[in-house]
């Protein structure tokens, strides 16, 4: 049987306490509702995942507008069981349908496979899970024989009922038919006037459909989010259930509770990652890294034998193998640095190339330049790449040698093995293999006498 998929996201999340609609909060750096169409999207469903939107609706749909989904608006809050009801028309009777939620992120691919494997094709699928805090969930009733009966919610549920640990999660797997025929049956005589899609579950009963339920492999991947507290939870397991998968391929995290990756992180073997590590976007780092402590990685790409010392925010770079970054340093977007460069402490690098053997130990800003092998750049040096209108380009021949405090005003060219004075103000090309000084000649006035205050005075 064909799969369709129905995510609800059209609650407004008071809780949340924002003007940012919930299911646009991130999670791992991502917005909710695109962590669920992620996840669902390996299960192959015969059209992309509708998902019922409403309150704020048009910012969800601007905000997301590159997720591959069909949009369907529930103009009024009625309940779960009347959201699902506006996705009657996009379903076809012969398919099976399985209900996400857009603000229960990290259900796995897994879990669900396992769910549409194991259920029988005209049974309704249930995911049902033990949870420490039950408090607001639907319990699930079985009878003597261990079968589902029904499910309550807490609101209407008996201090008896109310003991039962077993919660639905509202995820389930449905033939498409029952749906468009009992949907249009369903009653709001409950405590919250809604139009609950539970009461299915009873319909499911009444009209002798077998009901399968399965409980995912931890708790954690079930849970919503209401509130910013259930979002930091949610978040810490995340990146719990990320770091140990990393740590599984060998990877070595100095304390993977101070370790958060907002993307994907690609690693190769032997691997160190000290505290405080933020890996952000696209990051790839290959065999034998070490990453210092409180560095940010943002789409970099790190070849073996890359050192990242502390304390560095390296973003949208390409580091070969044998370079040494940091402490302290800045790569900006653009920045390509080839094997065996040394960046130091206080370098701010953007869209430059530094090709290999080349050092940059200590302060100094390199922007649009293209510098050669071999090249040293003293302390203090500067490009002055902008004059306020555009940007210029600095280029450095291999084996130039840049004095310390040199400001180089782009667009200029040092030419191979050129030096450079310290503190020189270079304006024009530099000649290779000279020296070339742009500062004024030092001189010294005799007998010159300096100020002083008077502390005679009263
Ligand atoms: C629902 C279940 C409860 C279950 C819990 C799991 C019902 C009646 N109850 O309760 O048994 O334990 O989920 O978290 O289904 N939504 C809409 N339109 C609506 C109402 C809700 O799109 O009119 C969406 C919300 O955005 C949310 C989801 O449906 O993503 C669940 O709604 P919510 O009101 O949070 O359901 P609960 O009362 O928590
Ligand atoms: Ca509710």
């Amino acid at each position: 049987m064909s799969l369709n998929i129905v995510i609800l996201a059209a609650g407004q999340g008071k809780r949340m306490n924002s003007r940012l609609p919930k299911v646009l909060h991130k999670l791992a750096g991502k917005p909710l509702l695109e962590h669920v169409v992620q996840n669902s999207a390996s299960l192959n469903p015969v059209s992309p995942p509708i998902v019922i939107y409403g309150h704020q609706g048009e910012a969800v749909r601007k905000m997301l507008a590159n997720l591959n989904v069909t949009w369907v608006e529930q103009q009024q809050q009625l309940g779960t069981g009347h959201a699902v009801q506006q996705a009657l028309s996009h379903l076809s009777p012969s398919n099976r349908v399985l209900i996400l939620y857009g603000d229960v992120p990290l259900i796995t691919s897994e879990t669900l496979h396992q769910l549409i494997q194991d259920t029988p094709e005209n049974a309704l699928g249930i995911i049902t899970a033990r949870v420490p805090k039950p408090a607001g969930l639907g319990r699930i009733i079985r009878d003597e024989k261990n079968k589902i009966v029904r499910i309550v919610e807490e609101k209407e549920a008996t201090d008896k009922e109310r003991t039962i640990q077993e919660i639905n999660t509202g995820i389930y797997l449905i033939p498409a038919h029952y749906l468009q025929k009992w949907l249009p049956q369903l009653k709001n005589n409950n405590a919250q006037k809604e139009f609950y899609l539970t009461d299915l579950v009873q319909m499911a009963v009444d009209a002798k459909i077998p009901i399968h339920s399965q409980e995912p492999q931890r708790y954690e991947e079930i849970l919503g989010i209401n509130n910013c507290i259930q979002l930091a939870e949610l978040e810490r397991f995340y990146q719990h259930r990320y770091s140990e998968k990393l740590m599984g391929q060998g990877v070595t995290l100095c304390d993977p509770t101070r370790f958060d990756v907002r993307g994907e992180l690609t690693v190769g073997t032997d691997v160190t990652i000290d505290i405080n590590v933020i890996v952000e976007g696209r990051v790839t780092i290959g065999n034998h890294c070490l990453i210092g402590a409180n560095s940010v990685l943002r789409n970099v790409i790190l070849a073996d034998h890359v050192e990242i010392k502390e304390n560095c925010v390296i973003e949208g770079a390409e580091i070969a193998e044998h370079s040494v970054i940091g402490p302290f340093a800045r790569l900006r977007p653009g920045t390509r640095i080839a094997s065996s460069v040394q960046v130091g402490n206080f370098i701010e690098i953007k869209n430059s190339l530094i090709d290999s053997h080349t050092k940059a130990h200590h302060v100094g800003y390199i922007g649009d330049s293209e510098i050669g092998q071999r090249v040293n750049i003293g302390a203090g040096t500067i490009t002055c790449n902008y004059d306020g209108a555009n940007k210029h380009k600095t280029i450095i021949g291999d084996d130039a040698f840049i004095g310390s405090n040199a400001s180089l005003v782009a667009p200029v060219k040092i030419g191979v093995g050129a030096t450079i004075g310290a503190g020189s103000t270079i304006t024009r090309d530099a000649p290779p293999e000279q020296l070339t000084i742009g500062r004024t000649p030092q001189r010294s006035i005799a007998n010159w006498q300096r100020k002083k205050k008077n502390t005679q005075e009263i």
